[in-house]
Formats: structure tokens, sequence, C-alpha cells
């Protein structure tokens, strides 16, 4: 359907646990203990996209945290994937977990995955994430690969000082593999909060990787440019977060772990389905969330308001 200001929202984050495996220092703190939250069932979650399939949603991605921590992954996409209208159902991992479970994945209905892989540097991943094994991560590329969930994409949080030594190598894996690498702009949310002189702009990125921004294609309405470089066989891609505001196309709503509807990542206003989320209360949560889609905010706020971790909201 379309929003109040005539933006066709056809897209659905959903963020299906807070927890997550890794500590990446810029999205959770070392010491986060246990969040004891109570997540959906993976029923509520089918149920919800049923709901906004109804109202033209046909694509879905599945974030965290670190997705692979449910047991009913598996279960969940394959009901998401039975959805009258649902085209896609992607999902946004760390890639520990995700090699085993390639072919599983798969078999229920997962088309695309983004794995996140900021450093190519074992003991750089190590520190970065308190803990994580590189090796899982290429282990996780190979299994996307084999089960035939392509293309993969990869995505890398740009920081100044940590990781922007390697921007060109990191560019250099579309040379030889059929990989699309994403830079993301660092935004203000979670442990990078107020970390707005490490941010390193889109424009920067570009100028690091030697090419001027304008040679980049916009793809669709999300907030990525893309290139390609001479004979390469996957893309570069800069998500510019923060540098450009793409409100004006913005196509998503967001379905947090702890059953709020955020319509805006950057705001903090967010409206509790929980109590529609029962079988037999489709009705109402379908009038809910078109009153919700319909006052989606225009823009993010002057200053951005997001209490809440990444892992929550689901980036
Ligand atoms: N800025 C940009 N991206 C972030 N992510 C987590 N925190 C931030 C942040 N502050 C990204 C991760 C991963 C996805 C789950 O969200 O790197 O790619
Ligand atoms: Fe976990 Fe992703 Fe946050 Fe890293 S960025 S701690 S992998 S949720």
């Amino acid at each position: 359907m379309f929003d109040g200001l005539g933006r066709e929202i056809d897209y659905l984050r959903i963020s299906v646990t807070p927890e997550c495996d890794l500590r990446c220092y810029y999205c959770l703190p070392a010491d986060l203990g246990e969040t004891h939250s109570r997540l959906l069932k993976a029923e509520e979650i089918i149920r919800f996209v049923q709901v906004a399939a109804g109202l033209g949603v046909s694509r879905v991605r599945l974030t965290g945290g670190e997705p692979l921590l449910r047991a009913d992954l598996e279960q969940i996409i394959a009901g998401i994937k039975s959805v009258p209208g649902i085209k896609e159902v992607s999902m946004t991992t760390n890639g520990q977990r995700f090699a085993d479970r390639a072919h599983a994945l798969r078999a229920a209905g997962l088309d695309r995955v983004n794995i996140s892989l900021d450093t190519l540097q074992p003991d750089r991943y190590r520190r970065f994430t308190n803990g994580g094994d590189i090796a899982k991560v290429f282990a996780a590329i190979s299994a996307a690969e084999h089960a035939g969930i392509v293309p993969i994409r990869l995505n890398a949080v740009v920081v100044r000082g940590v990781n922007d030594d390697e921007l060109l190598d990191l560019a250099n894996l579309t040379i030889g593999h059929p990989w699309d690498v994403r830079f993301i702009e660092l935004m203000s949310i979670g442990e990078g909060r107020g970390w707005h002189d490490k941010v390193v702009s889109a424009k920067d990125i570009w100028n690091a990787l030697g090419m001027p921004e304008e040679v980049a294609a916009k793809v669709g309405g999300g907030p990525a440019r893309y290139y390609r470089l001479p004979g390469a066989q996957g893309k570069i891609g800069i998500i510019s977060a923060v540098s450009e505001h793409f409100c004006g196309s913005c196509n998503r709503i967001r379905l947090t772990a702890q059953g709020t509807i955020r319509p805006c990542l950057l705001d903090d206003r967010e409206i509790d389905i929980r109590p529609w989320l029962a079988e037999g209360a489709e009705p109402l949560l379908a009038q809910q969330l078109q009153t919700t889609i319909l006052g989606k905010p225009s823009a993010q706020p002057q200053t951005p308001r997001a209490r809440r971790r990444m892992a929550e909201i689901g980036g």
C-alpha cells in the first residue's frame, strides 16, 4: 500500500531476536548479559506477514541480533514464503552459525543472504566481534553458494581509524568472486551512538576507492549506490545512511523483536502490536498496520531518536 506521502511500502524487516552470539564493538556492549525478552513466536511472525502481505508487502528480510540463534528459523522462513504475495525472503547474518544450516534454509525458501564482514584480517575480526571466527564467515559464504542462495552480499560498516585501511582489500573481493560488497556508513545508534568523528562518508569511501561518487548508479529505491570495477564479477555498493537522507523513497516498515512496529529506523515512536497477534485478531491488526503505514513519518527527526539497539530493531 501507499503511505500518507505516496511512498509505496512493500518491504518489511523483521528482527527475530535481539540476542547475538557476537559483540561487534559498534553494536553491542561486551557485557550485555541476558536480555530475557519474550520473543515473538513463529506463528505470530507468520500471521503478521500474512496481514502485511494483504496490504502489499512482497519482500521480507529477517534480521536480529543473529537470526540463526533461533532454532525455528527454517519454520519461520517456510511459513513466510508460503504467504500469498510474498516474493522474496532474505536474511542478514554474521555467518558464524550459517554453514551447517544453509541447505535447510534454502529448502525452507530463503532466497538471499547478507553476511556481515567488516575486516579480512582474522585477528581483527576476532577483536572487533569479541571472539568471532572469520573462517566460519568464509564457510558460510561457500555454503550459501553451494545451496544456491545467491548472489551473496557482504556488508562492511566503515569506521574511521578502525577498518578504513581495508576498503580496497574488501572492494577487490568483487573482482574474483560474484559477491556484492557493500560499505555502510556508521550510524549513530547502539554502541556507535555519538561517534560522529568516526563516520566515513559515502563520498570519502568512493574517494578512498579511487572513484568519483558520480560513477555509481542508484539502484531501486534503497539507500545504496552501486559500481562494478572493470571486469569484476560482483558490484561495490555504498550505503549512505547518514550523509544522504533517502526518506523520500523509503519503502519499508520494521517489526522489532519485542513485537512493535517501528515506522522509521531513527525514530523511537513505535506501535505495540502484540495484542493483535492472536489468532482471529487479523482484521484489527490489519487496521492498526494500515493506520501506522499512513502515519509513517515523512523524514527522520532532526535529532535522530534511537534509544534502542540496532539488534532489537534489525537495521
Ligand atoms: N551503523 C551501521 N550499521 C550497523 N550495524 C549494526 N550497528 C550499526 C551501526 N551503528 C549493522 C551490522 C550488520 C547489520 C546487522 O547492522 O554491521 O551488517
Ligand atoms: Fe551481532 Fe550483527 Fe550486532 Fe555484530 S553487528 S553484534 S553480528 S547484531
